[in-house]
């Protein structure tokens, strides 16, 4: 199979799903179009279904398994037996099921996964006081996206057509175990939490509005976050110009203090062809 583009769909709000895929891109040597999840227009905008342009497919992990907002927008897509590369972006804790979750998702909406990835990127948790897989992906997570990507290119370019590609196997369980997203949902009858304002910080430059995937800012005297909107992604966060976006709810603080001494191991990217 000739490989004469390739589509790059992602959800990543604060980037480093979105910066991977575009490593394992590089190294499959085709021109790139970016179909971008993040932003709130892909849960109305109309997507042109796929026909039989390669696509990388990218997702961070929440809670060891796809955001739900990522698989709610990934849903929208139509595809038609067009080759998939699977790949979901952890903070170094784990992906569980994330990976077959993805996999499967692609299949029921007619793309046929022949290759799919687990990489580790710096935790969305981290700060500067307490860092979680800091700095990553490094230059060896990049040097293995783009080797992946070039393994990618030969296993199609091997085959006549895309019915004499095998399927990719990833590893994971079904049914999803949900034990972990269970325990770290808002418990019943508490509020959800959400990043605040420190509003002396605060020029209202809109950039916090801008990055949210699901619209839960505004700005009027004070900024205002709808508790049941934000997905706690720490876009807001990342983004701040001037680190007027904080999280205060101290469930993160000890959550992000978890992480940091639970798993100081690194972990390797993991791909499956
Ligand atoms: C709400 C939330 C839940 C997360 N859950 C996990 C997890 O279960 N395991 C893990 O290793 N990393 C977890 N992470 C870290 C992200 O997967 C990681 O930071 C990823 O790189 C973010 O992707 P993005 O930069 O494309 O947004 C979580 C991050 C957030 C915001």
């Amino acid at each position: 199979m000739k490989i004469n583009r390739v589509k790059l769909v992602y959800f990543s709000p604060t980037g480093s799903t979105k910066r991977i895929i575009e490593e394992v891109a590089k190294g499959v040597g085709a021109p790139v179009e970016h179909i971008d999840l993040t932003r709130p227009e892909a849960k109305t905008r109309d997507f042109k279904d796929f026909s039989d342009e390669l696509t990388i497919i990218g997702t961070p992990v929440y809670a060891g398994l796809i955001p739900l907002e990522a698989s709610k927008r990934l849903r929208r897509l139509k595809a038609h037996d067009t080759p998939a590369v699977t790949i979901v972006v952890y903070g170094n804790r784990a992906y569980e099921d994330a990976l077959i979750e993805l996999t499967d998702l692609v299949s029921e909406v007619g793309f046929k996964p022949i290759a799919g990835g687990a990489f580790v990127a710096e935790h969305s948790f981290s700060t500067p006081e307490v860092l979680i897989a800091e700095g990553r992906p490094d230059s060896s997570d990049l040097k293995k996206a783009s080797e992946f990507g070039a393994r990618i290119r030969e296993k199609l370019q091997a085959a006549p057509s895309i019915g004499d590609v095998s399927p990719v196997v990833v590893p994971g369980v079904r049914p999803y175990r949900d034990e972990f997203r269970k325990s770290r949902a808002p418990k019943p009858g508490h509020e959800p939490a959400a990043p605040t304002t420190r509003e002396e910080l605060c020029t209202k430059c809109g950039l916090c509005i801008e990055v949210c995937p699901n619209e839960a800012i505004t700005i009027g005297p004070t900024v205002e976050t709808q508790r049941y909107a934000c997905m706690r992604c720490y876009a807001c966060i990342k983004n701040c110009p001037t680190d007027a976006r904080v999280m205060t709810h101290p469930f993160f603080a000890r959550e992000a203090m978890w992480l940091h001494d639970a798993f100081p191991d690194r972990k390797e990217p993991e791909t499956y062809l």
